[in-house]
């Protein structure tokens, strides 16, 4: 029998605290500022990817959530693939005669996310962070998590910060071919593990404008995004970097929900205008200032942070020892459908009621308990998606 290439991985989603929103290169996916994220837990929401390469292939291929997805040449799929060959050549094989040629064969690969993409939550980022993950563990890639980041940027440009657990900067870097546009790892899991993070997923019925076009828009038209871009995040990335270092959760919340609002103002200062959040958002922002100044006022400062992408989901970050509080307070606000609120970290005791039976206010959907997790990781056979013909199983 012939060896079978194959390699299964799976990647975290991230949740920006400083926001990427601009690119100088579209192509190359170069940002106009630096970006630093929380990457979540992947015991909870993960991308899982196969590949394989075998002589007998006759095209790449790509099924995601069992689908099969087009390759389109010269697209950002095609780029992380072909850019994983190239790697695979130089590093590998052009060092060893004897390596397999695997970047002459092509590929097959399937990926799954185990999070709907209903639930509103961007799939991107671990999608490639995955993909690149697998087919670096495939091809035996001597290279760092941050070379990889380099490629996964091309994917996505919030992928990057994926192939790193803990606390990741996104480096905007200067170099016009984008080699040192990358990812670096500020704090691993293990230094602050006791930030937790809570997703409340909000409902969105209309398709909002994507991340690529809305900031592509954004570049174009805001003058306040060059304010934002020279001015303010250079030194944000120090302050919460270092906030981050000495686990100073005052700094870390301030800046976090000062960046979540910049973001949505320069999204506000686009022509035209373009708005994420909607009420519920709102009034879970309302909510969060509310208990902040309550706990202010009481001498402890700040407990809950909270940030929003480019949608109307709240991710709310807080310290281990105020989520329940905070779980308890979010489901009085905002009563929850039965079965929505999943307790993935055991807060409640066995069987506690923590679903509201009231019924549930238009819009809010159910929320995520995770915290900080570790970066990609290496799985075995028994966890592949690929089934003995090289097809998803
Ligand atoms: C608001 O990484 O999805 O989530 O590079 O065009 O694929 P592309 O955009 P994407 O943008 C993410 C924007 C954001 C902020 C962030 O994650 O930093």
């Amino acid at each position: 029998m012939s060896t079978v290439y194959q390699a299964t991985a799976s990647a975290p989603v991230n949740i920006a605290v400083i926001k990427y929103w601009g690119k100088r290169d579209t192509k190359l996916i170069l940002p106009t500022n630096s970006s630093l994220s929380v990457t979540l837990d992947q015991d909870h929401l993960r991308s899982t990817t196969t590949s394989r390469a075998d002589p007998s292939f006759v095209k790449d291929t790509l099924w995601l959530n069992g689908k099969e997805d087009e390759i389109k040449p010269g697209g950002r799929l095609a780029t992380c693939i072909s850019e994983l060959k190239r790697l695979r050549q130089a590093t590998v094989e052009n060092e060893d005669p004897s390596a397999p040629k695997l970047s002459t064969y092509k590929v097959h690969i399937a990926s799954y996310n185990n999070f709907p993409t209903a639930a509103g939550l961007a799939s991107s980022a671990s999608g490639f962070a995955a993909l690149v993950a697998s087919l670096a563990q495939l091809y035996a890639l001597p290279v760092s998590p941050s070379t990889l980041s380099i490629i996964a940027r091309q994917g996505s440009g919030s992928a990057c910060r994926s192939l790193y657990g803990g606390f990741v900067a996104w480096q905007e870097g200067v170099l016009p071919d984008g080699s040192d546009s990358l990812a670096v790892q500020v704090a691993p899991q293990s230094h602050w593990p006791e930030i937790h993070a809570l997703i409340c997923v909000v409902s969105d019925d209309k398709k909002g404008t994507s991340s690529t076009s809305g900031m592509q828009l954004t570049v174009e038209t805001s003058t306040l995004l060059q304010h934002r871009i020279k001015a303010v995040v250079p030194q944000r990335m120090k302050d919460i970097s270092k906030a981050i270092l000495e686990k100073d959760f005052d700094t870390f919340a301030r800046i976090t929900m000062a960046d979540s609002n910049q973001f949505h103002a320069v999204a506000l200062d686009t022509e035209p205008p373009i708005f994420y959040m909607n009420d519920v958002s709102r009034a879970i922002i309302a909510v969060i200032v509310e208990y902040n100044r309550l706990s202010l006022a009481n001498g402890q400062g700040y407990k809950a942070a909270y940030t929003y992408d480019a949608g109307p989901n709240a991710v709310i970050y807080a310290e281990e020892k105020n989520i329940k509080e905070i779980i308890q307070l979010i489901v009085s606000f905002f009563p929850q459908r039965e079965g929505t609120f999943k307790d993935n970290l055991g807060v409640f005791a066995q069987g506690a009621e923590v679903n509201a039976q009231a019924a549930v206010p238009a819009g809010f959907n159910g929320l995520i308990h995770t915290r900080v997790g570790d970066g990609p990781r290496a799985l075995g056979e028994e966890e592949a998606l690929l089934g003995p013909e090289g097809t998803p199983k």
